[in-house]
């Protein structure tokens, strides 16, 4: 089965190509590395095209017969999205109805979108679960929301499904150390911690330190990035066999704090992490974990790699490796 990924040279995509190879199916990646790396890429047939560019589209979709397509391509930084709010909106838009518009006109259906626990805003419960209200704070979360709801009217109208996966912290790096986090500029804790330990950053910033939690500093859910690309995997498997479309949380619901983030760190690294405190970011709330009770019933997930231990350590030796290349 031939399968079209969008962004797959980006960080959650590669090892989503991983694993999609590993499992037999043919992939295609398309990807226009404007913060994808061609060297992330672990197979399959590499095409360069912007999802802005309808021909681009139109070209791949008539070269190729698609059983699905899987859409990691976005733009990602919450911090910019409140500064550029038009580049978000634009950008996030614009590329998934342009994708849907091509795969309508192929007649491909199925599609699985990179959704974010940024479209639930300020939890009101937790463990949040996917029937939460959604209410996002930033710019970049209310891509992800609208596309969710163009998704729904598609779905009502064309016959489209989809599968729309809310991603907690994506961390960690694929365990046989082929591809890892490479974010420019980084703005997630755990490799932030660690390209400071290495020489890469000059120094170390902690939003806060005046949460509700018992270190004060704030408490997220990480997802080991292979887990995470194990779970698209079963979730393309799924689809062709649900009813409904579905939208599920992809989280451990388990949270660690920046504080317990960093004590693990200096144990892996047998490093001392220095760093100095700023205030709180706008929108920043002091914990957010997922109810995976979805995911584990609808797609049978388990998780392997997402303790803090597997994610820091696979990390680590990602960082350490590729910091000898550059
Ligand atoms: N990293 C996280 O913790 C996290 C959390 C929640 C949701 N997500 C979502 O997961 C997806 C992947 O995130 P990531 O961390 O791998 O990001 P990434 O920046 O590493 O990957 C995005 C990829 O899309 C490509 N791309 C961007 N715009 C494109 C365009 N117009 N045309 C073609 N290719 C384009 C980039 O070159 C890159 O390879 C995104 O949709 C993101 O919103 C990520």
């Amino acid at each position: 089965m031939k399968i079209l990924i969008t962004g797959g040279a980006g960080y959650i995509g590669s090892h989503t190509v991983q694993e999609l190879i590993q499992q037999g199916f043919e992939v295609v990646i398309l990807d226009n590395f404007s913060t994808g790396k061609r060297k992330l890429v672990p197979g399959g047939k590499v095409i360069e095209g912007d999802l802005r560019d309808v021909s681009d589209l139109e070209r791949i979709f008539s070269l190729h017969d698609f059983h699905g397509v899987l859409h990691f391509a976005s733009l990602i930084q919450v911090g910019e999205s409140y500064t550029d709010p038009q580049k978000y909106y634009r950008h996030n838009l614009i590329t998934s109805l342009n994708l849907l518009h091509v795969m309508l006109q192929a007649k491909v259906k199925l599609f699985i979108f990179s959704s974010s626990a940024a479209v639930y805003g300020i939890p009101e419960q937790i463990p949040i679960p996917e029937s939460h209200p959604l209410n996002p704070s930033n710019p970049y979360g209310l891509t992800k929301l609208f596309v969710e709801k163009i998704l729904l009217d598609y779905e009502r109208a064309y016959g489209l499904k989809f599968i729309s996966l809310r991603y907690f912290n994506a961390a960690g790096a694929d365990p046989e150390g082929r591809m890892g986090e490479m974010h420019e500029p980084e703005t997630h804790l755990i490799p932030n911690i660690l390209l400071f330990l290495l020489g890469k950053k000059k120094d170390l910033s902690l939003y806060g330190k005046d949460y509700s939690t018992q270190d004060g500093t704030a408490i997220r859910d990480y997802i080991h990035v292979t887990d995470l690309a194990k779970a698209h995997v079963l979730a393309l498997k799924k689809l062709p066999v649900l009813k409904n479309s579905e939208f599920i949380n992809l989280g451990t619901n388990k949270g660690y704090s920046v504080m317990e983030v960093i004590k693990k760190v200096e144990t892996v690294t047998g490093q001392k992490v220095s760093y100095s405190v700023k205030p709180k970011r706008k929108g920043d709330v002091d914990v957010l974990l997922a109810s995976r009770e979805k995911a584990k019933q609808l797609l049978q997930w388990d998780l392997k790699y997402s303790d803090l231990d597997t994610i820091i350590e696979t990390a680590w030796i990602w960082h350490q490796k590729i910091s000898k290349h550059e």
